[in-house]
């Protein structure tokens, strides 16, 4: 009776670490060359003069100058500290792609650090990134709702599980738009504003994550949202929350305007 129960206990261990799969990237994401995101870019921050820069967040190109990402990604930032932005990369830390400093930036006046509303940010760079029709390219931002259910592509180089660390090559997941009625069920009454979009699966398993935020989710190769916040990351019932680009698409041109200007 006893060596029965050591058999089962002995081939539940080994059945539980044989099944248990490999985690797989973003959250359930795979590898992908930047020339399918050619709009992709990650903000790095060197904090201090001997320190490498560090991959932080993820931003989209806008325009050959000016980089969409989060305000989350801007907080907290020593004036000293330089940001620089790189395009046209596969690696999260090597020397590919090209790499620009960023000169100026400016988060959302609205932005809210306990509501996450208005979680937007702009990145006026020094130079203009040398746009092409392969892997530096601007997107365009989506003018209308995605319908629920649409297949949206979330992208980055952020962590591969809730507690796990992040990705080396650039990763995507495909995962699907829920409306704001039911996510506002699943968060919370409020917590869904009209300037948040979500999307995920709902049995979990993809999602953004740590280090993805700021990145694009894009419908029909337009921009719709940035990764910004969620329960941990890919669980099941929890969608990812993003924040809606087009209703910032005004406020997103007109300080464009007004940096250029001034
Ligand atoms: N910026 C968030 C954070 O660091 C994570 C972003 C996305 N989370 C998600 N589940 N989609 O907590």
């Amino acid at each position: 009776m006893l060596k029965n129960l050591c058999i089962f206990v002995l081939l539940t261990v080994l059945y539980c670490t044989c099944a248990t799969p490999i985690q797989p990237r973003i959250v359930g994401g795979q590898i992908v060359d930047i020339s399918k995101h050619p709009y992709f870019a990650s903000v790095r921050i060197k904090s201090c003069s001997s320190c490498p820069y560090i991959h932080k967040c993820g931003a989209s190109i806008y325009s050959d100058k000016v980089l969409i990402t989060a305000a989350q990604c801007l907080m907290n930032l020593d004036s000293k500290w330089r940001i620089m932005v790189v395009a046209g990369a596969n690696s999260r830390s090597g020397a590919d792609g090209v790499q620009i400093p960023v000169e100026k930036n400016v988060t959302h006046s609205g932005y809210n650090f306990w509501t996450i509303d208005n979680d937007i940010a702009l990145l006026f760079l020094q130079d203009g990134l040398p746009l092409n029709e392969i892997d530096i390219k601007t997107i365009s931002i989506a003018d209308k709702m995605p319908l629920p259910g649409k297949s949206a592509t979330v992208s980055g180089w952020g962590w591969d599980a809730e507690d796990g660390g992040p990705t080396y090559f650039l990763h995507d997941a495909v995962v699907s738009i829920v409306d704001n009625a039911s996510c506002e069920k699943i968060y919370g009454a409020g917590e869904i504003t009209n300037n948040m979009i979500c999307a995920g699966l709902k049995k979990g398993g993809k999602d953004g994550c740590q280090e993805d935020t700021g990145g694009p989710l894009v419908v029909d190769n337009n921009l719709v949202g940035l990764v910004s916040w969620g329960r941990g990351c890919a669980r099941e019932g929890y969608p990812g929350v993003y924040t809606y680009v087009p209703s910032h698409k005004e406020w997103i041109d007109k300080k464009i305007i007004e940096i250029e200007m001034s």
